[in-house]
């Protein structure tokens, strides 16, 4: 199946997305933003997840995202940002207009042979493009079975300390730690708005489903629990 029919699946489960799926810590955002930035492009936004958290730490921001199932739900999540329609590899804003870009969960999705050039030319100098991904922690037992499961179908293999490129700096790394309480159906949404489950048949989806929650009760997880995340983050910045 080819990454652009995945890459567009996200459409189709943007409610459960903006349902199921964690927000960023704090201080991720603190480190992947530089304070004195003032206008932040939020570049792939979803449903505004990290747009939010820009909004609250005081941004003008930008938000691009190329599906429109999406934008619907960062206009409604996210009044306070500008969006657009747009991809990483082609940006609706001009040369030198953002401080600094943040692209939480999306880098993946871009070619970064055409989308380092253009994240170059949207930034004004001394800007900063950094690279988020919330990995859920398998060091635990349960989210080790639980992602045993998740991979059953399919394994998409991240990079999530990428190599950024000219004409940015050679990229600094974080990592922070925190847990997102959920329930189980928001757990469920978190499975279905992952982009190959879209894709499934439904039966298959309900299977899924229910594996899901028979690693739940074979670990003696109730109706609400904590999912542990590790926050990756990667931060290049222009000369
Ligand atoms: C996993 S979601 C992350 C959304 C949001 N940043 C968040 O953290 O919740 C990935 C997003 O990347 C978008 N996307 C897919 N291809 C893209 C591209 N070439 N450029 C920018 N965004 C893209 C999808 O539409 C989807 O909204």
């Amino acid at each position: 199946m080819s990454s652009d029919l995945h890459a567009a699946s996200f459409g189709a489960a943007a409610e459960a997305y903006e349902r199921g799926r964690p927000p960023y810590p704090p201080e991720a955002v603190t480190w992947a933003v530089p304070s004195r930035a003032r206008r932040v492009l939020d570049l792939g936004a979803g449903t505004g997840k990290l747009t939010r958290a820009l909004l609250a730490a005081g941004f003008d921001v930008d938000a691009v995202e190329p599906s429109a199932p999406m934008r619907d739900q960062l206009a409604v999540s996210a009044a306070g940002a500008a969006i657009f329609e747009g991809t990483g590899e082609s940006v609706p804003l001009p040369d030198a207009s953002v401080d600094a870009i943040v692209c939480a969960q999306a880098w993946h999705w871009v070619d970064p042979a055409r989308a380092v050039p253009e994240m170059a030319r949207v930034l004004r100098p001394g800007g900063t493009l950094s690279l988020i991904w919330n990995i859920r922690d398998h060091t635990e037992p349960w989210v080790a079975a639980l992602d045993d499961v998740l991979h059953r179908h399919t394994r998409q293999e991240i990079d999530t300390a990428p190599p950024v490129g000219t004409p940015f700096s050679e990229p600094e790394r974080a990592e922070f730690s925190w847990r997102h309480p959920l329930n189980r159906a928001e757990l469920l949404d978190m499975v279905a708005s992952r982009s190959y489950v879209i894709l499934l048949p439904e039966t298959d989806r309900q299977a899924l489903f229910d594996s899901v929650l028979t690693v739940l009760d074979q670990h003696n997880l109730g109706d609400s629990f904590e999912m542990p995340y590790v926050t990756r983050c990667t931060r290049a910045q222009l000369p």
